[in-house]
């Protein structure tokens, strides 16, 4: 067992970047059923910075109230190093990576040389791939995978009343709007892995990257518009999502399907009835 301090990024109040201290903390506490991870990489999604300034994106109402001091961060990689009684299958000195306590309406405490993590949340590291890679994928990965190939929960959508259903990708014309990002990359290469065609919508600096990940067409978005250009769409993934994803509703097939992985701010749901698209997010 590791001695009682560690380092940590903590932030004893919301704001931006600059609230992050870099300080000592107390190691967490092993609880039943979870396991302690000595952290090795972390990766950065957008709900860290959403937790960092205090929510400022949702509705004040669904605001968590949040214990300080906060430790941020989901996304982890790195090396068992104590195990509950209660825990089997996982031993001190496993590579292990993991999403862990999301969605936690709280600090999920990744950011630190320590985290304990429920079992239930981590999984053996791949061999091949590196901590840096493996603490990369989880949330995005997840999302692009709960989108794309399955929900994998019954948890409501407060946003929409049906369940979200992914849609068929074989042979199917997929566009995805911000295709270089952690998401998007990783919704290209679910497409291209299924059988689609994918138009990939990046900034021209990151062509190169989306045609190794398989995308067969390329919209530079600083130069085009791609809801000027792209016709006859089956799926668009919106990697970008919010108040500007309507503008996609004109690129899709009746029949065809928009997937906002930010869905606050989408307000033409009554034109997409219209021109038989469906909307959905997790
Ligand atoms: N629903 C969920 O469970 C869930 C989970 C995770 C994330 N999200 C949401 O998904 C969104 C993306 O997350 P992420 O982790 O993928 O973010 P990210 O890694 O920061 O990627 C964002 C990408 O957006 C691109 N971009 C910026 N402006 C653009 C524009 N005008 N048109 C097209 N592309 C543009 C950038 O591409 P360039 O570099 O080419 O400029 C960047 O690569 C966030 O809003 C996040 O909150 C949702």
């Amino acid at each position: 067992m590791p001695a009682s301090t560690m380092k940590a990024v903590r932030q004893h109040a919301f704001g931006g970047p600059e609230v992050l201290r870099y300080e000592d903390a107390p190691i967490p506490e092993l609880m039943s059923g979870e396991v302690l991870v000595r952290v090795r990489a972390i990766g950065v999604n957008p709900p860290d910075w959403y937790l960092r300034d205090g929510y400022r994106m949702l509705p004040p109402e669904w605001r968590p109230e949040v214990p300080f001091p906060v430790i941020l961060g989901t996304d982890v990689s790195g090396v068992v190093a104590a195990v509950a009684d209660d825990v089997a299958g996982f031993a001190i000195g496993d590579e292990v990576y993991s999403m862990v306590r999301f969605p936690s309406f709280g600090p999920s405490k990744a950011y630190a040389e320590y985290v304990s993590v429920p079992a239930s949340e981590m999984a053996p590291k791949p061999a091949g791939i590196d901590h840096p890679h493996a603490a990369g994928a989880p949330m995005s990965l997840l999302t692009a995978w709960q989108f794309m190939i399955e929900l994998g929960h019954d948890e409501p959508n407060p946003l929409q009343p049906n369940r979200h259903q992914p849609v068929p990708l074989a042979g199917k014309t997929v566009l995805v709007n911000g295709a270089a990002g952690g998401v998007g990359h990783f919704a290209v290469q679910i497409a291209k892995l299924k059988g689609a065609d994918v138009i990939a919508v990046v900034s021209g600096k990151h062509e190169s990257l989306l045609r190794d990940l398989g995308a067969a067409d390329f919209i530079d978005y600083t130069k085009t518009p791609p809801e000027d250009v792209a016709r006859d769409i089956d799926l668009v993934i919106d990697a970008l999502g919010g108040p500007t994803t309507g503008r996609f509703l004109r690129t899709l097939k009746r029949g065809g399907a928009l997937f906002p992985i930010f869905p606050l701010g989408f307000t033409d749901a009554g034109d997409a009835e219209k021109l038989g698209v469906t909307v959905s997010a997790t």
